[in-house]
């Protein structure tokens, strides 16, 4: 049994050392993990922000992939992480749907983890190889709820942004598609541009190049107005569809105990960065544009994420799909 003087002045100890962690934070390279392969969109939105954040954190924040079971291993792989700043977690909207969709997750979502601030709100556009049949989205909902059985639609795995997608989809057409799962929708694309899939729901960040090269055919954005990227492309809404209407979140979340200063020089780090031209020209040319900097803050992704898992939960329950 410790002596109880002894034990107080350890606390004390512990506490001080923490805060001088915290006051002279980063000390040394952060890792900042994206729970989908390189090369995707969720990558893509991480690999812009890290950049600008280790220039104003003066250090290298490092982006680890770490794709499976629809970002659940990459996230449940910083839940466990120390809360000493050093381990980020950027995860979009699959941060709140694999709360309902996944009964037996290694976390909850709601507790495993503190805040930094909302990022981007990227849209999604459907499309399909660049040879599919049908001439515009109307042609293609007809065709799809023809011939579903017979088409594969590609995934980055449940609780992924293009699963949700294709989850609305199939639900607005009663039709069920052959999926076929990804570890992100980088290596889905190359598959799609190879002709072995048929149709993938995914985010501008990553079909942008694409739709304007004419490698894969688009046919419908998931917002409620057209993208000025792509005017002459109608929305799902607009054609029909309104039921496919999703804008993909992103946030950056630290392991749960982080201290509070560390969120904060983060958050106003992560401001610091969507604030530069750079980074809004970036993202203009892909589609997207950077939250505002009362968005990116702890308060506000911890509201957008309690939001979103009530949001979807139903949704989810009425399709009735589970991961496990
Ligand atoms: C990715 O980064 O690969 C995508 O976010 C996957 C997805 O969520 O569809």
């Amino acid at each position: 049994m410790a002596h109880p003087k002894l034990a107080a002045a350890l606390a004390v100890a512990l506490t001080l050392a923490g805060a001088a962690s915290a006051q002279d934070y980063p000390t040394r390279q952060i890792t900042m993990v994206v729970p989908f392969s390189a090369g995707g969109p969720t990558d893509t939105v991480a690999r812009l922000v890290a950049e600008r954040m280790s220039g104003d954190l003066g250090q290298q924040i490092v982006v680890e992939n770490v794709g499976g079971a629809g970002g659940t291993l990459g996230a449940g792989q910083v839940a466990k992480a120390a809360p000493d700043g050093y381990t980020l977690l950027l995860q979009h909207i699959g941060m709140a749907t694999s709360a309902t969709l996944y009964r037996k997750l290694a976390y909850d979502p709601l507790t495993a983890f503190d805040y930094v601030g909302l990022v981007t709100e990227v849209p999604m556009v459907v499309v399909a190889r660049k040879d599919f049949e049908p001439a515009d989205f109307k042609g293609f909902t007809a065709y799809v709820k023809e011939n579903a059985d017979k088409l594969t639609l590609a995934n980055a795995g449940i609780g992924s942004a293009s699963h949700l997608c294709g989850m609305l989809l199939m639900q607005a057409l009663q039709a069920q598609l052959v999926t076929v799962p990804y570890k992100g929708t980088g290596p889905a694309m190359t598959d799609l541009l190879g002709g072995q899939t048929d149709i993938m729901c995914d985010q501008t960040t990553n079909t942008t190049q694409q739709i304007k090269g004419g490698t894969i055919k688009a046919y419908a954005t998931t917002t409620a107005e057209r993208l000025p990227l792509f005017p002459d492309l109608p929305t799902a809404t607009e054609d029909g569809l309104p039921a496919l209407q999703v804008g993909i979140w992103h946030g950056i979340y630290t392991p749960a105990g982080t201290a509070p200063e560390i969120n904060e020089r983060l958050s106003q780090s992560l401001q610091k960065a969507l604030a530069d031209p750079g980074v809004t020209k970036a993202m203009a040319d892909l589609g997207t544009a950077p939250e505002p900097a009362e968005n990116a803050t702890p308060a506000a992704l911890k509201a957008k994420l309690g939001a979103e898992i009530a949001r979807w939960q139903p949704v989810i329950e009425s399709a009735g799909v589970y991961a496990d």
